[in-house]
């Protein structure tokens, strides 16, 4: 029986590799640690090898301690040195069992609060925006980068990308798996695609902040755009934007949020992954159970169609989807910086030129960045060459604040730009509203998903700054466009003219 030497077990070469290889994992993780605590704005690299790859190798080496002494347990046996049991016997009142009993449970003890710390460590670093936007630092750039200056700059990615709870946590966790591979791999699409399927809905992410039930009444909003003419003349207009909401049990339900009321449901069908293209749409009214189909009378759903897909129903990101990525088009970007004075709105023409540098296909970005440098003061010198030689520090810091406009906006390397993420709010160069309010939208009583321009925003003022006219609150403007185009605007379908890169 006490042929049984225990300690003698951990004389084979598996296990002191296992006791190797744990204690350099060990003691990397302490000198990472204290590292990552002396040093500020750590690598983010270092998290990943501090949380994910060295506990793996730790575990995997204290593992091996174990497996090396089985083993030898069992090849002692064969060549009969030891007595013959199923399973090894442990004998407290043998005082060299009961010490390594205890040193076993006591080891036991300190692993088991060291994981505990360190899986919780690793919950929150592989939660974090470091871990999100910048460990994938090619893949997540541009989301990263127009996460950085969205209004949701401090919600971290995982309260819209998870959510909180176990169940969503772990789902995420094994489909991160497959995207580190594709990344090491190169296996990822480019530019990465929207929307995500299978995103949780926002009643658990987006209402985990958000109310529903919310009333945010009007909102005055000022849109500046600046034409694409030698003045770059400024035009403002001024809009009353009915957001509405609300609980229908403090009547207060009207505006824009009414798809949100928790009275009504809407689901629609789309034919296209992006969902732009809406065909059919459905409405339930919750309480009185009573629906209305709509379909796009040009393009009616067929059957078939209806059969094969699926509709979804209505939720905030079907109009808020680009709440935190925000990539502003060239026309925008360029209105915005002249707006902040970035862009000196006295050069001639630099609306113009400005869109169409930001609007070319430029292969990478340093080659973007060459080009851009180049192309803007090249235009004044043989342009206008006076204002050339009397404005060089003013072109110069235009220039500047282009190529900012761009590295904001476009990623060539990860072939993203505003084109490739249609924004849902409003109807200037994307659908958005119009999926579905275009005046085409019938239902088979004759009734018409509302297409007034008034329906959604009132026009308080509009012109240029000085000259522009002003009106009531209550009934607003007709909208006048600041080009003469006639009544191609009416309907609203100002997205088929604006693409976001100048006329
Ligand atoms: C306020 C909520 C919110 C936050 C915070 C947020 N996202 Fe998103 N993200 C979204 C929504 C909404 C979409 C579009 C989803 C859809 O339509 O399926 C999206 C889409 C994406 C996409 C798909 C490509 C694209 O641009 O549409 C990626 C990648 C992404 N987010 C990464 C991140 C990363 C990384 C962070 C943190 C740095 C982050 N997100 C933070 C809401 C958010
Ligand atoms: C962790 C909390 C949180 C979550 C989750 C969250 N938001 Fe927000 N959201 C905020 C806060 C805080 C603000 C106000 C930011 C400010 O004004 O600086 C805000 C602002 C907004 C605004 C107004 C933006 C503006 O331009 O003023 C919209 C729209 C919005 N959120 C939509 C969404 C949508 C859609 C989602 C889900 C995809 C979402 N939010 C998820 C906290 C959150
Ligand atoms: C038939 C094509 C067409 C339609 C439809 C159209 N526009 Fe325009 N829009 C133009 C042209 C052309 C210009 C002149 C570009 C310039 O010189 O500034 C312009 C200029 C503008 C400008 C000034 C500067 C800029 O950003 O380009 C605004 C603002 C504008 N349109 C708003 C609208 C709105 C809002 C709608 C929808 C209600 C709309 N447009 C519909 C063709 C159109
Ligand atoms: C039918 C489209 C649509 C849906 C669905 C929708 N919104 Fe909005 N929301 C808007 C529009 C339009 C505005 C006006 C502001 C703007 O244009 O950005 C707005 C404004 C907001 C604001 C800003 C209000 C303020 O006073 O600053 C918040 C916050 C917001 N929405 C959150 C949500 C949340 C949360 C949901 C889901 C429960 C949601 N929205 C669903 C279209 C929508
Ligand atoms: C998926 C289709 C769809 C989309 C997208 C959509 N709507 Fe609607 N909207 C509807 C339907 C359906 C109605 C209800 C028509 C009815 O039965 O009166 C409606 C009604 C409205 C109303 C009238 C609400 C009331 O008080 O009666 C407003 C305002 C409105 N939508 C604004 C918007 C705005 C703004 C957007 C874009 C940000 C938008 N909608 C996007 C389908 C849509
Ligand atoms: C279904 C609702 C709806 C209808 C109908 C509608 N709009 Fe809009 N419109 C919006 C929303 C939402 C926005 C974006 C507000 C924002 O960005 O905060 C918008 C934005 C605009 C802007 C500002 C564009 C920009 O980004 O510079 C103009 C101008 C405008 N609409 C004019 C019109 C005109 C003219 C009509 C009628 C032909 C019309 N709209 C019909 C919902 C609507």
């Amino acid at each position: 029986m006490n042929k049984e030497r225990l300690p003698s077990l951990t004389h084979n070469w598996i296990s002191s590799l296992g006791a190797m290889i744990s204690l350099v994992a060990g003691v990397c993780i302490v000198f990472f640690l204290v590292f990552s605590l002396v040093a500020q704005g750590i690598n983010p690299y270092l998290g990943i090898l501090l949380y994910m790859i060295m506990p793996a190798f730790l575990a995997g080496g204290l593992l091996l301690i174990p497996i090396g002494m089985f083993v030898r347990w069992r090849d002692l046996q064969k060549v009969g040195q030891i007595v013959y049991h199923k399973w090894p016997s442990v004998d407290l009142n043998d005082e060299r069992h009961r010490k390594a009993a205890m040193m076993f449970s006591a080891v036991t003890l300190i692993l088991a609060v060291v994981s505990a710390v360190g899986i919780y460590q690793a919950y929150h670093y592989t939660d974090s925006v470091t871990f999100c936007g910048v460990t994938c630092h090619t893949v997540m750039k541009p989301e990263f980068t127009t996460y950085q200056d969205s209004p949701h700059a401090r919600v971290r990615c995982v309260a819209c990308h998870i959510g909180p709870g176990a169940g969503w946590y772990a789902r995420s966790k094994m489909s991160g798996l497959y995207q580190v591979y594709a990344v090491l791999a190169d296996r990822y699409p480019r530019p990465v695609p929207t929307p995500i399927k299978d995103l949780r809905p926002a009643q658990e992410t987006c209402e985990q902040c958000h109310w529903p039930r919310q009333f945010y009444g009007g909102q005055q909003r000022q849109f500046n755009s600046y034409l694409y003419d030698k003045a770059n003349t400024h035009w403002q207009i001024n809009m009353l934007v009915k957001t509405g909401g609300g609980n229908p049990k403090t009547s207060q339900t009207s505006g824009i949020h009414w798809h949100m009321n928790i009275a009504v449901k809407v689901e629609y069908v789309a034919r296209d992954k992006k969902r732009q293209d809406i065909p059919w749409i459905r409405v339930t009214d919750r309480e009185t159970g009573k629906v209305i189909v709509y379909q796009d009378v040009s393009m009616p759903l067929s059957e078939k169609e209806l059969q094969s897909l699926k509709p979804r129903t209505m939720d905030c990101m079907d109009c808020h989807n680009r709440p935190s990525h925000n990539f502003h088009s060239p026309d925008y970007a360029v209105n915005l910086a002249i707006l902040t004075g970035k862009i000196d709105g006295e050069l001639p023409e630099i609306k113009s030129a400005a869109v169409k540098a930001l609007s070319q296909d430029y292969a990478t970005s340093a080659d973007a960045q060459k080009q851009i440098i180049k192309a803007i003061p090249d235009f004044y010198r043989l342009k206008y060459p006076d204002i050339y030689s009397r404005k060089r520090k003013e072109i110069e810091e235009s220039t500047g604040a282009i190529l900012t406009a761009y590295t904001r906006n476009v990623f060539p390397e990860m072939k993203a730009r505003w084109s490739d993420y249609p924004d849902d709010i409003g109807h200037f160069i994307f659908k958005g509203c119009m999926r579905c309010h275009d005046g085409k939208h019938k239902s088979e009583e004759g009734a018409v998903i509302p297409n007034d321009c008034r329906t959604c925003h009132i026009i308080l003022s509009q012109g240029s700054p000085g000259k522009s006219e002003v009106v009531d609150f209550r009934t607003g403007l007709e909208f006048k466009h600041p080009v003469d185009i006639g009544d191609a605007w009416k309907g609203g379908a100002c997205y088929e003219c604006h693409t976001g890169s100048g006329p």
